[in-house]
């Protein structure tokens, strides 16, 4: 699984056969220019997971809920999941959070729409934790994650992600579980990985996490490409011959 936020980007990594594409709402962070994920939108995501759902032929697609949208209430959590779905064309919605927020999700799988959940790190709790934390460190803390897992898969999850956790309590989770584990994070032992693909071909400036393997610097490549743009424009250089409309060429 990687994140998608666009057309282009969608069709090339379902062509590429990543299965799984998420419009993650660090979409915020990584294309809007926002500190966190709290800023994002119910319509920021329908946007960008209508631009992903049209270029997906293959892929699996899950749009995030944004903070905020299943905070409310649970009839306003169902109709913003709806959107998603009937009007964004994803194929499930991720939603972070536990026990707090199990009566919503399970209001929402009562409606017939497939959820991911999300526990471990959550960071559209970061105000609230005041930063980003390791999870898994503490007794109490693992034991109320793998519960929280547990009850996931019952009430009808049909995948669940764990974020930036001890990889020994990944694992645990993984094979307590039957539902896919898509880990961010979590170290190798879960049914799956996702990352943020700005942060994988070096296209985001901001924190890049310990536990992100960056494959390609295109940062770089676009910074050089319009240098060069500018250089040639100012030298006269571009355009030429081929790109002009001539009485001699129509
Ligand atoms: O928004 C996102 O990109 C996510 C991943 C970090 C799992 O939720």
């Amino acid at each position: 699984m990687l994140t998608a936020y666009d057309y282009p980007t969608a069709k090339i990594l379902d062509e590429a056969g990543v299965d799984c594409l998420l419009v993650g709402d660090s979409l915020g962070m990584v294309v809007l220019g926002y500190e966190n994920t709290t800023r994002v939108t119910v319509a920021d995501i329908l946007h960008h997971t209508k631009a992903v759902t049209r270029a997906t032929k293959r892929a699996f697609v899950v749009a995030d809920m944004p903070y905020l949208s299943y905070h409310v209430s649970k009839e306003d959590a169902v109709l913003n999941a709806g959107l998603l779905i009937q009007e964004g064309l994803a194929d499930a919605v991720k939603m972070e959070g536990g026990t707090a927020i199990f009566p919503t999700i399970q209001h929402i799988i009562n409606a017939n729409i497939p959820v991911v959940g999300h526990l471990g790190l959550l960071p559209q709790s970061v105000l609230r934790e005041g930063g980003y934390f390791i999870k898994g460190k503490v007794e109490k803390e693992i034991k109320k994650m793998k519960e929280e897992a547990l009850k996931l898969q019952e009430m009808g999850a049909v995948a669940l992600t764990l974020e930036t956790m001890i990889a020994e309590v990944a694992q645990e989770i993984t094979e307590s579980l039957d539902i896919p584990v898509i880990g961010i994070g979590a170290g190798k032992h879960t049914d799956g990985q996702v990352l943020v693909y700005h942060d994988i071909i070096g296209y985001y400036h901001g924190y890049i996490p310990q536990f992100v393997k960056q494959y390609a610097n295109v940062a770089e490549i676009a910074e050089k490409a319009a240098k060069q743009y500018v250089e040639d424009v100012k030298n006269g250089v571009f355009p030429s011959e081929e790109h002009i409309f001539t009485n001699k060429n129509k």
